[in-house]
């Protein structure tokens, strides 16, 4: 007989169950062959005396041990290990690799080095970031949003969400979303054009995957939101790239393409472009309507960031003016409210939102019914409404203040045009100067200024990267703006 009572080690202070501690030890036994198939257990009297635990805990650990195949009982002849239980191969018992840095894979899989984005790494709670254009979560409506959400989850019918449900979204976001959209953004749809997301990210995905068929050739512009890039180019989508001057994307070079291409797609950031903000000016939507419609492509407008404009009143989007079902139009509250509420739309012809729902459901199986009924309230009651009003304002004195601190500090090395909304500018190095050398230099004055590069995936030297500025109040522009400096004058 093995020495069970030197093997087995019960520890009477962990939270898992005596007769499972057990179980699990009998497993490794037989999964390492010091009990092999067909060895007999010692019976539960025997080893109940053996190890010292009480009779009962051993007879359980049997049953569980039978229950799960590892042993066979016979009765008036013993607990038998079980007969054709294979030899496990392996190199090193799993629980020393998981966990490790160096952590393998036992299959093969391809590493997509274009779906590998380096994300910045946290450093201590002095250093400063520059960012792409994100809210300042400090100004998250979260007080209001948490007694919507308390409310509606305490309501009786809202057990009905509480199960599977349908894939489109919720039925009553959809419904508010139709009506608030055509009234915010001249749409003209219907519940039934909507496909509720987790973000704009997620529309923009679906789409990607039901248009693009391996080689099939989509238009951007030169440059472009990196992101979508990749979400084209990983289902194998041919790039092809047009300039961005200060109307937006050049919808002549667009034409001449189309001409020698059949082009599937042309996404566009038409309210602000991604990442130069400049907006695409009323010829140029016309114009690319008009070339959808003519060579039958579709145009993915990414609205990302539609709710702030400070100098003059929205552009209202390339969707309204569709007549022809051309426009997929994506948005979300992601960038309004906060980025952690994944809560966007899809929007388009019918067949397509249906589509875009069946495929949806295998990769998530529905939103977050409480969330998105929680939204359906915010927008309803006039909320979202006034939280846009009280953040455009602040983000407009904060454009102004950091756009006047960047120009009297700065302008010795560096230019950037005033951006008429967003949450970014385009800002361009003088010539003697580069990112690479700058972001060096940037950390020793704790400024991080992570993948710069992402702005130039072509190597085009533009030598311009975007720095939001919606997130720094006064005090944080000025020190920012302090740090910058310091970094160029070290130069
Ligand atoms: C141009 C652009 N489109 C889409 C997104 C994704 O937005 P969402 O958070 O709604 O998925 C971002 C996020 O930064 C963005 O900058």
């Amino acid at each position: 007989m093995i020495p069970y009572k030197t093997i087995i080690k019960i520890d009477r202070t962990s939270k898992q169950p005596v007769y499972i501690q057990l179980t699990n030890q009998f497993i490794d036994l037989i999964k390492e062959r010091t009990l092999p198939p067909q060895a007999k257990l010692p019976g539960s009297r025997t080893l109940s005396d053996l190890i010292g635990l009480h009779r009962k805990t051993v007879v359980a650990c049997y049953e569980e041990l039978e229950m799960q195949g590892w042993v066979i009982s016979v009765p008036k002849k013993g607990t038998f290990v079980h007969k054709d239980i294979p030899i496990l191969q392996q190199q090193e018992w799993p629980e020393k690799l998981l966990g490790k840095k160096d952590d393998k894979t036992g299959f093969a899989f391809e590493q997509n080095p274009i779906l590998c984005r380096n994300f910045p790494q946290h450093y201590a709670d002095d250093y400063m970031y520059v960012n792409d254009g994100v809210p300042d979560e400090r100004l998250t409506p979260i007080k209001d949003l948490s007694i919507i959400y308390r409310k509606i989850a305490n309501k009786k019918s809202t057990f009905d969400y509480m199960n599977y449900g349908t894939t489109y979204g919720n039925p009553e976001l959809r419904e508010t979303l139709a009506g608030y959209l055509n009234e915010t953004r001249g749409l003209n749809i219907t519940k039934d054009n909507i496909l509720i997301t987790r973000g704009s990210q997620m529309g923009m995905f679906l789409t990607a995957q039901l248009l693009i068929k391996n080689q099939d050739y989509i238009i951007v512009g030169e440059t472009n939101y990196s992101s979508v890039n990749t979400t084209f180019e990983f289902p194998g989508a041919k790039l092809l790239k047009v300039k961005v001057d200060k109307h937006g994307l050049d919808t002549h070079a667009i034409e001449k393409l189309c001409k020698k291409y059949a082009v599937k797609a042309v996404y566009t950031t038409s309210h602000h472009h991604h990442p130069t903000t400049v907006t695409l000016c009323a010829e140029r939507r016309m114009h690319l309507l008009n070339l959808a419609k003519a060579h039958h492509f579709a145009i993915l407008e990414d609205d990302y960031d539609y709710d702030f404009h400070y100098n003059h009143a929205p552009i209202l989007p390339l969707a309204s003016h569709d007549t022809c079902g051309n426009v997929i139009y994506v948005g979300s509250i992601c960038k309004t409210v906060a980025p952690v509420f994944r809560v966007g739309y899809l929007i388009a012809p019918k067949p397509f939102v249906n589509e875009c729902a069946n495929l949806r459901r295998f990769i998530d199986r529905q939103g977050d019914a409480i969330l998105e009924l929680t939204f359906s309230s915010f927008i309803k009651d006039g909320s979202l409404d006034r939280h846009i009003k009280k953040v455009v304002k602040i983000y407009k004195e904060r454009r102004d203040f950091f756009c006047k601190l960047l120009k009297e500090e700065l302008s010795d090395y560096l230019s950037f045009e005033i951006p008429k909304g967003g949450m970014a500018l385009w800002v361009t190095l003088n010539k003697n100067y580069s990112w690479e050398t700058v972001t060096d230099i940037a950390k020793q004055q704790k400024l991080i200024i992570s993948e710069w590069k992402r702005y130039d995936m072509t190597n085009a030297n533009h030598n311009a990267i975007r720095v939001g500025f919606a997130r720094y109040d006064e005090t944080e522009a000025k020190e920012f703006v302090k740090r910058f400096k310091k970094t160029m004058q070290d130069y």
